[in-house]
C-alpha cells in the first residue's frame, strides 16, 4: 500500500494506528510538518490533501485518500511558493515552529477565497496558533499573496 505525497508514491506505514503526522516525520523523514499539541488544537501539523487542509495528527496514514502536499512539496525547482515568499517578505514568523502549518493553511485559505479582508483572514486562519503572536505579519503576508495570486508558483 502506498500514499501519494508531494507527487511521489511512498510506502504506507506497517502499523495501521500510525498517524499521518508520525508517518511523515518518523518514517519518511519529512520533518517540515511540525508536532505541536498532537491533539488537533494548534494547526502546526497542517498538510493539504487534494488541496484541503487536514490536521495530520488526527489523520491515520492508512486511511488517507487523495494526494498529500506537505511544506516540502510547495516550492517548485528550488523557487519558493508565493506564500513562502510572502512570509519571508513580511517577516511573518519569529521562532518558526508554527510556520509550516501556517503556510499550508494560508495557501488553502487563499484558494478557498477566504482572504478578502484582514478580519476574514483572521477568522479562517484561527485554527493555526502562533505562540510568538506573529499574527499581524502572518495576515499581511496572506493578504499580499492573495492580491498577487497563487498561480505564479505553478
Ligand atoms: S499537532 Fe496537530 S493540531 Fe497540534
Ligand atoms: S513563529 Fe513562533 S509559534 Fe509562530
Amino acid at each position: 500500500m502506498t500514499i501519494t505525497i508531494n507527487g511521489q508514491e511512498l510506502p504506507a506505514p506497517n502499523d495501521s494506528r500510525t498517524t499521518l503526522l508520525d508517518h511523515l516525520r518518523e518514517n519518511l523523514g519529512l520533518t517540515g510538518t511540525k508536532k505541536g499539541c498532537d491533539h488537533g488544537q494548534c494547526g502546526a501539523c497542517t498538510v493539504l490533501i487534494d488541496g484541503r487542509r487536514v490536521l495530520s495528527c488526527l489523520q491515520l496514514a492508512a486511511t488517507v485518500q487523495g494526494d498529500v502536499t506537505t511544506i516540502e512539496g510547495l516550492s517548485k525547482n528550488g523557487t519558493p511558493h508565493p506564500m513562502q515568499a510572502a512570509f519571508l517578505e513580511h517577516d511573518a514568523y519569529q521562532c518558526g515552529y508554527c510556520t509550516p502549518g501556517q503556510i499550508m493553511s494560508a495557501v488553502a485559505c487563499v484558494a478557498e477565497g477566504h482572504a478578502g479582508s484582514d478580519r476574514e483572514i483572521a477568522e479562517w486562519m484561527s485554527g493555526n496558533l502562533c505562540r510568538c503572536a506573529a499574527y499581524p505579519q502572518i495576515r499581511a503576508a496572506i493578504s499580499a499573496c492573495a492580491a498577487q495570486g497563487l498561480e505564479s508558483a505553478e
